[in-house]
């Protein structure tokens, strides 16, 4: 069996990690699986800009928009294109609503808490609305000045004032329950116990509050013999659960063995993703995925490094995690299980790439090549 898998190798440290994670990906496979996969390169970002004049190629796009499964390297932000970031293109181009992001922690690399291992969560967060859909206006403008206008003598909203700058949040019902009802299903296909709507509906009750109360109604109505709520619990069943998010910033902290999958609209969920992977080790070692209806679309989740590309030095970690969450997403989780372990073994035989050095005492630095050789070796 093969399958084809599409990628794009990336600016900067791009060609280096790749170098190291693909070997890694394919033996990971073949070690538990008759399926194989079939590489087949898009060009995006400089490649692409030196092959064809163009940081985004139509027939990248075009690939894409008929794909299963892609994974990616990093890319710079082109200055000068008039595209203002080549991700956001991609996800607003290939309507990528969900990132998703696991965050756990591998033993042997020191955090800046007690019990990292207590971190086991999943992050959904809505990709396509709020803040990455938001307008805004600067202060003192005349367009500013305009709404600030309209909302007081047409809406009788008052409390805007004339100097204010002013940001419009736009969420809807459809885009929040397709995110909700992606969390749900994989909650309930890998067993996980929990799923917590991250909000602050606490102020913001007409957006915030709204993607609440349809994260409940997806429950409800589309789910309603597989979950239960955290006031009527039902043994076995999931728990859907809501908590304002400046509470599950502490809550992360100080109970994180009580979360398990989030749900977040796009802003929530952009702090916690980034704070919950401090909590475990730093982002050099966070997978993650952007996916639409159709397309699985893993990436590095780290930028371009351009200080340290070519140089043999960069963290392939990332790309190689990305790679355990594509076994999984191909129904082959023995082969991510295998990945996860060989990272581990890595770090816990003491030699890792420079950025994780200060958090594994005692190690022995090692370059981008050797650093994914013995996660090889360690499959
Ligand atoms: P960055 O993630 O490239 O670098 C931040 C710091 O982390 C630097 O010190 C860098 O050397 C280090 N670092 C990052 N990845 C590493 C790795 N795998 N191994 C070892 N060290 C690593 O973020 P920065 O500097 O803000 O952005 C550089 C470029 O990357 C920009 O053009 C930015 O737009 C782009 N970018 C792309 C992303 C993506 O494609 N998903 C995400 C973030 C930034």
């Amino acid at each position: 069996m093969r399958k084809t898998l599409y990628w794009i190798e990336g600016d900067g440290i791009g060609p280096e990690i790749w170098r190291a994670a693909r070997p890694v990906i394919d033996a990971a496979l073949a070690a538990e699986s008759d399926l194989r996969l079939d590489w087949r390169e898009l060009l995006a970002g400089e490649k692409a800009r030196a092959a064809e004049g163009t940081p985004l190629p139509e027939s990248t796009l075009a690939a894409l928009r008929g794909a299963e499964i892609a994974i990616k390297g990093p890319l710079g932000t082109p200055v000068g294109t008039g595209i203002r970031s080549l991700n956001v293109a991609l996800r607003q181009g290939l309507d990528l609503y969900a990132c998703i992001r696991p965050v756990r922690h591998f033993e042997g690399l020191e955090t800046p808490v007690k019990h990292p291992e207590r971190v086991d969560m999943v992050i959904f967060r809505e990709n396509t609305e709020d803040v990455y859909a938001g307008v805004e206006f600067a202060a003192n403008t005349p367009e500013a000045r305009k709404l600030a206008e309209f909302l007081r003598d047409s809406l009788g909203v008052t409390r805007i004032a004339d100097d204010a700058a002013i940001g419009i949040k736009p969420m809807t019902e459809s885009g929040s329950k397709r995110l909700v009802r992606r969390a749900l299903r994989y909650a309930l296909d890998t067993g996980r116990p929990s799923l917590t709507l991250v909000h602050k509906g606490n102020i913001m009750k007409f957006t915030e509050g709204a993607f609440r109360q349809w994260g409940y109604d997806v429950a409800a109505e589309e789910f309603a013999d597989l979950t239960c709520t955290e006031k009527d619990a039902v043994p076995g069943r999931l728990v859907v659960k809501d908590r304002i998010a400046d509470a599950m910033f502490q809550e992360a902290l100080l109970r994180p063995e009580a979360y398990s999958v989030l749900a977040t609209p796009n802003l929530n969920g952009d702090y916690i993703s980034d704070a919950l992977a401090a909590q475990v080790g730093g982002l050099g070692l966070a997978p993650g995925v952007n996916m639409s209806d159709s397309l699985a679309f893993f990436e590095a989740t780290h930028g371009t490094a351009p200080a340290i590309a070519g140089k043999d030095r960069a963290n392939p970690g990332s790309l190689i995690l990305c790679g355990a969450m594509l076994m999984e997403h191909l129904g082959v989780p023995a082969a991510a299980k295998r990945i996860r372990a060989a990272v581990e073994k890595a770090i816990a035989g003491k030699a890792v790439t420079e950025d994780l050095a200060a958090q594994v005492p005692g190690s022995r630095v090692v370059g981008c090549r050797e650093f994914g050789e013995i996660i090889g070796e360690n499959l």
